[in-house]
This record gives structure tokens, C-alpha cells and sequence, in this order.
């Protein structure tokens, strides 16, 4: 794909970051695009692209304040010295309290944490540090125990590495050369009275302007290519930010005027507010690019939750017929619930129009499709 690796990453610009959310939204999603001009970084429909981030600078500062450190202390990361203010914005993970960190405090005497950190009580340590909406950083530990002293060096050593995270690539390299597009959902919550955020989501979304740069490298994705036939029908399953590989699959098939049929579902809150690309799907329903386009609206006014797998219910004798064609099958999107309520309903139309026993509707989705034809491919997360 490229010489870009974690240790090598790119340092792209942004060219461009907007809202695909309308007036009234109450999500965050961004359509963002990344200049890879000069790099030679290419990658295919499918892969995906790792994005270094950089902490919340204010996070970083209410850190520095409850500790103490004035930030301008020097502290060695690997084989780097540098002031402790820059290794907390781009070296260390400081949004969540890590079990180094709270090993340390009960070294220091914190009878409560020590007591978490015994073998029998991983329950409540995991209720303590990563409850929903209510997760603890270092800040909340600190602000609880306020007589806890660290050193800048003996802090950062508690602290684990800030990670990469990947997101799907959104654009096709033969509609957009030297370009690569995302499609991200900001993270956020409150807990303990205090705003949070997940840190990539909203660096790329908040903290990443046109003209700044960012450590990137691409990572290819084999077990979720296009058709190697150009001809052959793919049905794309992606809702929320689910849909971003399928926008480069469709300008990929736009841009190769590959003959294959295309069918998506896409499914979000409301039409009104996050019909994410709109007009480009509309404009290939037009065109012929897309021969269906299912929409599944989860909040609309009615109070009637729709999502992708009730519109896949609904088409099912024909969703079954384009299997029969040879269609090859994919969903991106949500790991914990619709990947798998969708595999579900992918095994029910193949029962109810395939004429199948459960066991082998059950059979055909996940050994024929998935394993032996390889015409079912998952992106999920
Ligand atoms: C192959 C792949 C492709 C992906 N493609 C995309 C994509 O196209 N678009 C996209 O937006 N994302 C995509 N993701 C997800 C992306 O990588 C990140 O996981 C996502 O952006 C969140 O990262 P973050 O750094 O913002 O959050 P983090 O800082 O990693 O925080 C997330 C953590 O916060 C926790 N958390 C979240 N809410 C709460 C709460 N209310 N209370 C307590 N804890 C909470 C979560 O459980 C999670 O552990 C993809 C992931 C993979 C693996
Ligand atoms: N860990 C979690 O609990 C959790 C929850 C949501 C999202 N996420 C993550 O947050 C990120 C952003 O998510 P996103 O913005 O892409 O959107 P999303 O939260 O996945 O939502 C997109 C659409 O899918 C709907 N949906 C919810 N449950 C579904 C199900 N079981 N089957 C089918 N559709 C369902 C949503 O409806 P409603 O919201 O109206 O129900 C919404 O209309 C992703 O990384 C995602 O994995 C995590």
C-alpha cells in the first residue's frame, strides 16, 4: 500500500471538515478530507486509515493543574525528553484512569483503591473505572484522594501509550487522487458533572482544522474488498458511520463504470437532520449507479424505531433473488447490536425465501456465504 507504518505515519493536511448533520441534530458526524498529495500513500476501497490523535489540550491542562506540575517539567518518554505539558497532548492516554496509575496510589496508601485492585473485587474496580456515564480519569481519582503526590515522571510512567485509532475510508483514490475522505461520529458524555469525549473521534471532528496535519498511515483491510468481479451485484449494509466504506465503493463503481448492480441501506436518526450525503446517493439513484436505496429512520416524529434490518424484512424476497444473482453481502458499522441483529435477519430471508430449515438458512449465511464463497464481508466495530 505504502512505506506508512505506526512508526512511519504521514503527516497529512486536512482540507476540508464538515457537519453532515442538519439544523436540530443531536449527533456530531463528519465528512472530513485529507490532502495525501506528495506522499504516495495509496489505498483501495475497503481499507482503512489510522489516525494518530492529540488529547484535548484543556483535558491536558485541568491534568497539569490537579497534579501540580506547572507543565514545563521535563519528562522522558521512550528515548525523548520534553515538557510534560506535550507528552500528556500527544504521547499518553489521560481519559480514563488506567490500573498502572491506581497500583501506584495504592502504593502511596490508598486503602479504597488497594482494595479495588484485589483479585475478587474486578467487578467493582471495573464499575469504578469504566462505568457508563459515569467512567473515572485521572483528574476524578485525584480530586478524591487530593493528599496523593506524584512526581511528572513518576506520573507519565503510570500512563499507557495514546493509541492509534482506524476509520474507514470514505472515497475512492480514482474519483479523488491523492485524497482520502472520513466519515466520523464525535464521542462524547458527561460523567461525574464534568463534559467527556472519546479522543480521536473529536480531535478529528473538533481540534482538526483545514491547513493543520496529522499523523496518518493506511491499513489494508483484504477481508473487505469489492467484488473482484466488476459485475458482479453487492448489497451494502451500513448505518450511521457504517456507510462510509460504501460511499467509496459506489465511486469506485462510478469512476470504473463497472456494470455491477448496487443496492444500500442506510439507516439514521432522522431524514431531516442526518441523511448523511444526500445528494451524491441521490444523484446515483439518478444516474443508475445505485438500483436501490433503503432508508431506515430510528427517531422520526411517528416514535416508530425503523432500522436497516426491518427495511432488509421488508425486501426480502428480492434481497434473497440478488443472492441468488451471485450478490456479495457486506455491513460496516455498529459491532455490539446491528451487526449482529442484521446477520440474524440475513439468516431469516434465506430461510423464509430460500425455502430453508433454520439450520440451514443458519448453514448457508455463515459457511456457503461467509466461509466458502466469501460473498458475506464484515467491517465492524
Ligand atoms: C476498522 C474500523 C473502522 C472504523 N471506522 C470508523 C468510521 O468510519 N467512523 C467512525 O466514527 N468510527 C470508526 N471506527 C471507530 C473508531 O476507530 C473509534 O473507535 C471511535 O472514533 C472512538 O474513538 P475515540 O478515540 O474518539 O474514543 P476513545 O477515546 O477510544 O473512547 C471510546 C471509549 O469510551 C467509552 N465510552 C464511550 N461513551 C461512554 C460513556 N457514555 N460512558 C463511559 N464510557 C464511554 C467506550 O466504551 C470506549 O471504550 C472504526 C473502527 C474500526 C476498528
Ligand atoms: N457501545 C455502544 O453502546 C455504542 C452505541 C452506539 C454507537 N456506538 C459507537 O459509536 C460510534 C458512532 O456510531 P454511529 O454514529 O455510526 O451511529 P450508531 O449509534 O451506530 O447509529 C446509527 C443508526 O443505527 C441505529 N441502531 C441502533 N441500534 C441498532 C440495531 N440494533 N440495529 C440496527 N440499527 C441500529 C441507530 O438508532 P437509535 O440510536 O435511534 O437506536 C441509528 O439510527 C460507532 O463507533 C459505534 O460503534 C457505540
Amino acid at each position: 500500500m505504502s512505506p506508512y507504518h505506526v512508526r512511519n505515519p504521514f503527516l497529512a493536511r486536512c482540507t476540508r471538515n464538515v457537519s453532515l448533520c442538519g439544523p436540530g441534530s443531536d449527533k456530531d458526524t463528519r465528512h472530513i478530507e485529507i490532502s495525501l498529495a506528495g506522499s504516495g500513500l495509496t489505498y483501495e476501497a475497503g481499507d482503512a486509515l489510522a489516525v494518530k490523535p492529540v488529547n484535548d489540550p484543556q483535558l491536558v491542562e485541568l491534568t497539569l493543574k490537579t497534579l501540580g506540575f506547572s507543565g514545563d517539567e521535563i519528562v522522558k518518554v521512550k528515548d525523548a525528553e520534553k515538557p510534560v505539558r506535550e507528552a500528556l497532548l500527544r504521547d499518553f492516554q489521560i481519559h480514563f484512569a488506567e490500573k498502572k496509575f491506581l497500583a501506584k496510589l495504592a502504593e502511596k496508601g490508598v486503602e479504597k483503591i488497594a482494595e479495588l485492585l484485589k483479585p475478587e473485587n474486578a467487578g467493582a474496580l471495573d464499575e469504578y473505572t469504566s462505568a457508563w456515564n459515569a467512567a473515572r480519569d485521572c483528574v476524578d481519582v485525584l480530586t478524591e484522594f487530593p493528599g496523593v503526590k506524584f512526581e511528572p515522571q513518576e506520573f507519565t510512567d503510570t500512563l499507557r501509550g495514546l493509541n492509534i485509532r482506524l476509520y474507514s475510508i470514505a472515497s475512492s483514490l480514482k474519483a479523488h487522487p491523492e485524497q482520502v475522505d472520513l466519515t466520523v461520529a464525535a464521542v462524547r458524555w458527561t460523567a461525574h458533572g464534568r463534559a467527556r469525549s472519546g479522543v480521536c473521534s473529536t480531535f478529528l471532528c473538533e481540534r482538526w482544522q483545514p491547513g493543520e496535519t496529522a499523523a496518518v498511515f493506511g491499513q489494508v483491510q483484504k477481508h473487505f474488498r469489492m467484488p473482484e468481479s466488476p459485475d458482479a451485484p453487492m448489497i451494502m449494509v451500513g448505518p450511521g458511520t457504517g456507510v462510509a466504506p460504501f460511499r467509496a465503493f459506489l465511486e469506485e463503481r462510478e469512476a470504473t463504470g463497472a456494470r455491477g448492480k448496487n443496492w444500500l441501506f442506510f439507516g439514521e436518526r432522522r431524514s431531516s437532520s442526518e441523511f448523511f450525503y444526500r445528494e451524491q446517493f441521490e444523484g446515483w439513484i439518478k444516474n443508475g449507479v445505485l438500483e436501490c436505496l433503503d432508508l431506515a429512520w430510528s427517531r422520526e416524529t411517528d416514535g416508530r424505531k425503523e432500522y436497516v434490518q426491518h427495511r432488509m424484512h421488508a425486501q426480502g424476497a428480492q434481497l434473497w433473488k440478488w443472492l441468488c444473482d451471485g450478490a456479495y453481502f457486506y455491513v460496516c458499522g455498529d459491532k455490539e447490536r446491528m451487526a449482529k441483529d442484521v446477520h440474524e435477519e440475513l439468516i431469516a430471508i434465506v430461510q423464509t425465501h430460500g425455502g430453508k430449515s433454520p439450520e440451514e438458512a443458519r448453514a448457508f449465511v455463515e459457511e456457503t456465504l461467509m466461509k466458502t464463497e466469501k460473498r458475506y464481508r464484515r467491517d465492524v466495530y
